[in-house]
């Protein structure tokens, strides 16, 4: 495996480290690639990202990214966004279940979700215009990319409990009766179980009753919110993981961002990268190490071994110890 691995900005030069320690303990076979992307490169050089990374990362297997800063520039381009749409990251897929000893801010532990969010199209497709008195942004919906969103969505739904749900908001944009037309018909023809809610009615469900619910599929922005929203369910934004999903490359990073506020501390949270690490160990098909790094990371919680996010006292370097540890002796 050719693997980039991109620390990025803030405790992304924290929290990647920390889970390339425990790829390290795993003892398996990878190539890695440093590559320098975000903004301290683009203070330095002008340039957050250059055609020249592009190559790089499209010739490795797959990406594990920390987190990069956005600078309020207008003319600054975003490299995730770059990223997406350069190697095709059509699906991206954030699990939201709890973890053990820690409590979200419902105190629920009865839920265990997966949101599947069109990852190239919709709010983000690019085309817009900034105006002095009007802007608008416009908003695609392409039969190519809902069919093959959904397609994900339903091989993901068979694996678990079979039940989707298509989230939109049809009744206002008509561009979302064909997202939501075209899910209908491949989850129909995967022969998934599947019911449809209007985005804002799920959002209010999906804090009242998440135990109801086994994969969302939605489009682009929706996803976005809804998605972040849940992270509140499980407890910090520091324990979520993602992936983005393409047909040739994927990408792994924690949902959260460069946290400048607790950047260079030594005390950001490492789960969350941890657990995409775990995500693309999956997505690689390398399942004993996958389940490995899950039971870790669960004992390290069981024990109480917690950064200030959390309400714990450790640091970012002990608890990836007491990660490491755990696999050194386990493996
Ligand atoms: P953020 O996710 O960086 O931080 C929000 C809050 O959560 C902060 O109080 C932070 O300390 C805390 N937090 C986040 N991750 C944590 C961790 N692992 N352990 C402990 N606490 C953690 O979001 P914010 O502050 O809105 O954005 C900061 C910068 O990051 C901005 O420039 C933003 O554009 C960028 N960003 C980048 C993302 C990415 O690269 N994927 C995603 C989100 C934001
Ligand atoms: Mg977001």
């Amino acid at each position: 495996m050719r693997l980039a691995i991109v620390e990025g900005d803030g405790i992304g030069k924290e929290v990647i480290p920390a889970a390339v320690e425990v790829l390290d303990a795993l003892g398996l076979d990878v190539e890695k690639v440093p590559v320098e992307l975000g903004y301290g490169k683009w203070e330095r050089t002008g340039q957050a990202i250059t055609e020249d990374d592009l190559k790089v990362l499209k010739g490795c297997d797959c990406i594990l990214f920390g987190a990069i800063t956005t600078p309020p520039d207008p003319n600054y381009k975003s490299v995730l966004l770059t990223i997406r749409k350069e190697l095709d990251m059509y699906a991206n897929i954030r699990p939201i279940r709890p973890l053990p000893s820690v409590k979200g801010i419902l105190g629920r532990s009865n839920f265990n979700f997966v949101i599947v969010r069109e990852n190239t199209e919709g709010l983000y497709s690019g085309i817009e215009e900034i105006g002095q008195d009007i802007s608008w942004t416009k908003r695609i919906i392409t039969r190519k990319g809902s069919e093959r969103i959904a397609e994900y969505a339903c091989k993901l739904a068979k694996s678990r409990k079979s039940q989707l749900v298509i989230v939109h908001k049809s009744n206002v944009m008509k561009s979302d009766k064909l997202f939501l037309d075209v899910c209908r018909e491949v989850a129909g023809s995967k022969g998934v179980e599947y019911t449809d809610e209007l985005v804002d009615s799920m959002a209010y469900k999906l804090i009242r009753s998440p135990e109801r619910y086994d994969v969302i599929v939605t489009t682009n922005l929706f996803g976005d919110i809804l998605s972040d929203m849940s992270a509140a369910l499980v407890g910090s934004l520091g324990l979520l993981p993602s992936a983005n999903i393409g047909s040739r490359h994927a990408f792994f990073e924690p949902v959260h961002g460069s946290a400048p506020d607790i950047a260079g501390k030594g005390i950001a949270n490492p789960i969350a990268a941890i657990l995409s690490l775990r995500m693309m160990l999956e997505w690689y098909g390398k399942m004993p190490e996958a389940a490995l790094v899950e039971e870790a990371v669960d004992a390290a919680l069981t024990e109480g071994i917690t950064t200030p996010d959390l309400g714990g006292t450790y640091t970012t370097k002990e608890m990836t110890c007491a990660v490491v540890d755990y696999i050194r002796r386990e493996k």
